[in-house]
């Protein structure tokens, strides 16, 4: 499980917004509802969480949910301590008693006892009970629950349940229009702004075969990572093959098309 908090220490991390996500993230905690992202991967949905809550001046719990999470790990549970018994609260508890923001990344990966959990917080009662401490906590105004997870992966056993997801407020995530993707990726990398505008036209050509070839489109994080690399010092060709071709297969012959692809865009 991977958690940090956020220090609150003033600074936020730089998001730029590709609609309205931002009102909608501020009106939902404003008024008490949780909100679910739905999206591919690194299109931008953990900094857009990690801005928002920096910007509403909430701490941030972040937990990775994977197919072994359980609700005792998300409540907490009895340790021993030094010969004692000890409850030590888990991140949603932490979450709920301090008024942060808690986001589950990749929900739907998470033990089915999740949702038991999840659903009297998630509407109107806003409550936390925690049957081991005989605890019944209330969500101050502070807490919001976001929840994450890519539509993309979804098969028949992972997917969210209609009681689930409809009580969650649900905004999708895509792959940024070039218009905002070249800034993000100028901002994050530092390279110049015509090489920028290259690499994305790959990305978008990319993007073009997936559902074909490909399983994802290449995210904008790996258009940041080739960015990155070229920033450095690696050459063009040499990046774009190890941050935008490597990842995204290992077909050798799915390899040498993109490979294509990207000599006829880059010329
Ligand atoms: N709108 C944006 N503003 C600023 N940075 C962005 C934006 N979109 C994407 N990025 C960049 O893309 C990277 C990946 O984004 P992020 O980690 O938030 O993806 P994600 O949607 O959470 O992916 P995953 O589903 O794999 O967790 C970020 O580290 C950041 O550099
Ligand atoms: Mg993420």
């Amino acid at each position: 499980m991977d958690q940090f908090v956020n220090p609150e220490s003033g600074t936020v991390p730089f998001y730029l917004p590709q609609g309205d996500e931002c009102d909608v993230f501020a009106a939902a905690h404003r008024s008490c509802l949780p909100l679910l992202l739905k999206g591919p991967t690194g299109c931008g949905k953990t900094r857009f969480v990690a801005h928002m809550a920096a910007k509403l001046g909430r701490p941030l719990y972040t937990v990775a949910c994977h197919d072994d999470l359980s609700a005792a790990d998300l409540i907490g549970r009895y340790l021993l301590k030094g010969g004692e018994t000890v409850w030590v609260d888990g991140p949603l508890t932490r979450a709920v008693r301090e008024g942060a923001i808690c986001y589950l990344d990749e929900v739907v990966e998470a033990r089915k006892d999740v949702a038991v959990v999840l659903h009297p917080l998630t509407d109107d009662r806003r409550i936390l009970p925690i049957d081991r401490t005989g605890e019944e906590l209330q969500a101050g105004p502070g807490f919001m629950l976001v929840a994450s997870y890519n539509p993309g992966y979804q098969n028949i056993l992972k997917t969210l349940k209609p009681s689930t997801r409809q009580r969650f407020l649900s905004v999708e995530f895509g792959f940024p229009k070039p218009e905002h993707e070249v800034p993000v990726v100028i901002a994050e990398s530092g390279l110049a702004e015509d090489r920028v505008r290259l690499l994305v036209r790959i990305a978008g050509k990319l993007r073009g075969l997936k559902g074909q070839d490909l399983e994802e489109g290449v995210s904008t994080r790996l258009v940041v990572y080739c960015a990155t690399l070229i920033a450095q010092g690696m050459s063009f060709d040499r990046a774009v093959q190890v941050a935008m071709i490597e990842p995204l297969t290992d077909d050798a012959e799915v390899k040498r098309g993109l490979a294509d692809l990207v000599t006829a865009v880059a010329g």
